[in-house]
């Protein structure tokens, strides 16, 4: 059993997201074709002390239970016969408030970390519901392919990489200001059309990918939740205009936002869009240029 352990926590992007309509309970039921990003925070685990201790690169980040990692380590602990304490490390390199789901692959990361550290005490089944207790996209990052997500996010079917995206490149941009995720969502009351999609446009863009058929998937990317967001930052709109106009094939905010993502057919193209870019908006504006596995 090792007593100290690093793992890579990666980030997502969101190729589809279509809202179907509230429930109930306050959440919204979405479609939604999630996709894994090679762009990574660290996590450090070891056996230490007792309960949890967690530490974080980022100053404005908490460390205690608001910090999904800590809830994700007491659930885990809680949920297993463990009397040993655990010492995490957080290492941010993936922005916060930003639709990548960063704090969601920290969460899962840490799951999946601690299972290992103590030597497999819980099984996948009970992982994925941790995950999903903890949040709708945490069970997502349990794995590592693509994946259509339904329900509230939590139901996960995975996905092989799509060859229509064998050499693509994602080019991410943040803004430089963070969108909360239930602002996001509590603003599509406003947007009754958007609020209720039709089902069936995430398997279709599936489809799309999966048969390299880019002239007809190139208008099927799309994110309900760009409605309140776009309309209440119109920086965001003109990041995504720049990029279509400088060689994206695709360029949609991520999740709730406040990142945009674009798609480029190739490493060269990438660079060449992100140094136009930065002539246009200036070099404040954080930027990850990284491969999309096809
Ligand atoms: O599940 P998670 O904690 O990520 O959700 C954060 C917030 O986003 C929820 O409290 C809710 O306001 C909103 N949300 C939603 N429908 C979803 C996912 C999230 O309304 N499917």
């Amino acid at each position: 059993m090792p007593t100290n352990l690093e793992l890579n926590s990666p980030c997502k992007i969101n190729l589809l997201l279509n809202i179907l309509g509230r429930r109930a309970d306050g959440f919204h039921d979405l479609e939604t074709l999630m996709y894994p990003v090679p762009l990574y925070d660290r996590l450090v685990f070891s056996q230490a002390g007792t309960g949890v201790s967690l530490s974080c690169s980022h100053p404005q980040l908490p460390t205690d239970s608001r910090n999904l990692v800590y809830r994700a380590a007491e659930m885990f602990l809680a949920r297993t016969t463990i009397v040993e304490g655990v010492k995490i490390h957080l290492q941010k390199e993936i922005p916060h408030a930003a639709g990548l789901g960063g704090g969601s692959g920290n969460a899962a990361t840490t799951l999946l970390g601690l299972n290992q550290l103590f030597d497999f005490p819980l099984t996948p089944a009970i992982l994925h519901e941790l995950a999903e207790s903890l949040g709708s996209d945490i069970p997502f990052f349990l794995q590592e392919k693509p994946a259509l997500a339904t329900g509230r996010g939590e139901h996960i079917s995975p996905l092989e990489f799509f060859p229509a995206l064998n050499g693509y490149f994602i080019l991410l941009i943040h803004p430089g200001f963070g969108i909360s995720t239930p602002w996001a969502y509590q603003q599509l009351a406003s947007f009754p059309q958007t609020l209720n999609g039709t089902p069936g446009r995430a398997a279709k863009l599936v489809s799309l990918l999966e048969t390299n058929d880019w002239t007809h998937a190139e208008g099927e990317f799309f994110n309900s939740l760009e409605a309140p967001a776009l309309e209440k930052y119109p920086i965001l709109e003109l990041i995504q205009v720049f990029l279509r106009q400088n060689g994206a094939t695709v360029a949609l905010m991520s999740g709730s936002g406040s990142a945009t993502f674009g798609l480029i057919p190739d490493e060269k193209a990438g660079v060449e869009l992100r140094e136009k870019f930065f002539q246009r908006f200036g070099e404040k504006f954080w930027t990850a240029l990284v491969p999309a596995r096809g």
